[in-house]
């Protein structure tokens, strides 16, 4: 007798909400992108995605808690550039960047801005590199954490002026914004994602972007090349990733959603009215493995030559 095959528990996914974890607090910039792709993927998928926001550690334990979870299509992973640099930063970040996960697509790519609280003495980024040169024994600067993309570009920045400032490490850079907003600390290199809103109100005192070419967005801010910072160029790329050993007809769906999604007009002009371009030909999980395994020496062989010791 032939047996009728059985019904796959991957047939039905998904029938409950799948969590997003977001390695950082909520209203900062990565939140921002996760809260715009969770709900275009509910439209792909049929089902809710939920923004888990879980900070700390520069993201590596928001990072760790998803290679941990169980690997059935409900834990998926927002992060940025930091999951490649926080392994060159953490002697055990409690991941492994190419073992504990299943990749699933490049997603966006975000500028970063150099911003100040608005009554900052500093009104350009010449008068900005001067004042912190001369006052570097009281600027603060805010970061989310070692690991975090405004840690990458803070640190970046002290070393192309030769001055090790104090900083401030927060949950995410929402909760820095909203200090630097209170006038509590100084400056801050923040993703237009969660900048450009406040740089169009005039609530904080914005310099220049990292881009290579200035931000559609914010013309008025040239870019840190053209204002004499040689090579200073950083893009924070975000990915999405599952848990190592996630069946591939789950991982198949989440893809298609992830495409979908990115796919969906009011994700790409919320993306672009925040900056961030949208990375639609790289939204596959061959090419963040490959992004992945380019990045990881990469970063390694900066932290080296700068002498960053992992702590
Ligand atoms: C956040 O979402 O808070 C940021 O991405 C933090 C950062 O990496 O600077």
């Amino acid at each position: 007798t032939l047996l009728a095959a059985p019904a796959h528990a991957d047939d039905k996914y998904p029938d409950h909400p799948i969590n997003m974890v977001v390695p950082f607090s909520a209203g900062g910039p990565t939140d921002n992108v996760a809260r715009s792709l969770a709900e275009a993927m509910r439209q792909s998928l049929g089902e809710t995605v939920v923004v888990e926001n879980k900070g700390g550690a520069g993201g590596t334990i928001g990072i760790s808690q998803v290679a941990r979870a169980k690997p059935d299509g409900y834990n998926v992973l927002l992060m940025h550039i930091g999951f490649t640099t926080s392994p060159s930063l953490y002697k055990s970040p409690g991941f492994d960047p190419q073992k504990s996960f299943q990749p699933l697509g490049l997603v966006v790519d975000v500028p970063m801005t150099i911003i100040a609280r608005s009554d900052f003495p500093a009104n350009n980024i010449q008068e900005l590199v001067e004042y912190v040169k001369a006052n570097a024994d009281k600027v603060s600067l805010a970061n989310a954490g070692i690991g975090a993309a405004s840690h990458l570009c803070g640190t970046m920045f002290m070393q192309a002026l030769g001055v090790d400032l104090l900083t401030i490490p927060y949950k995410g850079t929402g909760p820095a914004m909203n200090d630097l907003l209170g006038k509590q600390v100084d400056f801050m290199c923040d993703q237009t994602t969660n900048t450009t809103q406040h740089i169009k109100a005039g609530t904080v005192k914005a310099y220049a972007v990292t881009s290579n070419e200035r931000v559609p967005t914010l013309p008025d801010l040239p870019t840190l090349q053209e204002s004499g910072f040689k090579d200073f160029q950083v893009g924070i790329w975000h990915g999405l990733w599952a848990p190592a050993g996630t069946p591939k007809p789950v991982t198949d769906k989440l893809v298609k959603a992830l495409q979908d999604g990115m796919a969906n007009e009011a994700f790409k002009e919320r993306m672009a009215g925040l900056g961030a371009n949208v990375l639609n030909d790289q939204a596959n999980p061959e090419a963040l493995a490959k992004h992945v395994d380019q990045q990881l020496p990469l970063w390694k062989e900066v932290f080296r030559k700068a002498g960053v010791e992992p702590q």
